[in-house]
């Protein structure tokens, strides 16, 4: 996705996103330098087309576009008419979110109220991709089928099989489409955009409404898989409010991210 998002650089403006005289000073570029968007002839091109490049040449993986919402980017969504495929980001937040405590799970629930009617689109597509039966419920085994059903060679060489047979084994009631909404969103994914903060902000408000309760210094640190080696009192000290002892709006944000035992290995 990152090479697509350098091609689609040049392509658009006819320079390298990332140059030097030397190989390591590429490197180095690569590794620290922001491409430029300022010039000519970025200013006069689309959003779309800038916010499609730009979202591709993230640096941090977790943020970039996946292969399945590149491809249902508004900029591409209305010239061709691909099937999208199931994205594996899906597979891997869904696992997350199952293995989440009933508080990070109300976190995500008042995120997943606040997302907007495109990326409401995009989840609801790849829920539909994933088979509900009549009444709208998916279960695990959704997962692996759905999978199953179009899978190509170079799936099955991979490790990606393993890994669906394990989200599909997961012991995990039915999910409606509200719940998949929080179970499939990507914080890190999120926390790209421009308006993460109001975004956060709002569901926040929403999570004091009907979510936030007040916790332990020590509930919270074993909720964040934080090591008890950890001086947890002053880490978490502002993860708390004080006056009745319920999360803070940085303690929220935090426990969006999850649990590190819970999150996802680096592919
Ligand atoms: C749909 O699946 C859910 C969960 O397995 C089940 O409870 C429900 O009865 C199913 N509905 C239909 C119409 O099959
Ligand atoms: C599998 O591929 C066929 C043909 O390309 C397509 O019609 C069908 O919708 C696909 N199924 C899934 C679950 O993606």
């Amino acid at each position: 996705m990152w090479s697509i998002g350098v091609i689609a650089y040049i392509l658009l403006c006819g320079s390298r996103p990332f140059w030097a005289r030397t190989e390591s000073g590429i490197f180095r570029a690569v590794l620290k330098a922001d491409p430029n968007f300022d010039e000519a002839p970025w200013p006069s091109l689309s959003t779309n087309a800038v916010d499609f490049v730009k979202r591709l040449l993230n640096k941090d993986y977790r943020k970039r576009l996946t292969a399945s919402q590149a491809l249902s980017h508004p900029w591409l969504a209305n010239y061709h008419d691909a099937r999208i495929p199931l994205d594996m980001i899906i597979y891997k937040t869904v696992k997350s979110y199952i293995c989440s405590s009933p508080l990070r799970k109300a976190a995500l629930g008042a995120v997943a109220k606040t997302l907007t009617v495109t990326e409401l689109g995009y989840l609801r597509d790849q829920f539909m991709s994933l088979g509900p039966n009549k009444s709208g419920f998916i279960t695990m085994q959704n997962f692996k089928s759905a999978l199953m059903k179009n899978c190509t060679d170079a799936v099955k060489d991979s490790r990606v099989l393993d890994f669906v047979h394990m989200v599909s084994s997961l012991q995990y009631k039915k999910i409606d489409f509200e719940e998949f909404g929080a179970a499939a969103i990507s914080i890190h994914q999120l926390e790209a955009m421009g308006n993460w903060e109001q975004l956060a902000r709002r569901a926040y408000d929403l999570f004091e409404k009907d979510g936030n309760r007040p916790i332990m210094i020590e509930e919270l640190a074993s909720e964040l898989g934080l090591s008890p080696s950890i001086p947890v009192h002053v880490v978490l000290q502002d993860w708390i409010r004080h006056a009745d002892g319920k999360l803070s709006f940085l303690g929220f944000v935090r426990l969006l991210h999850g649990a590190s035992s819970c999150s996802f290995q680096k592919a």
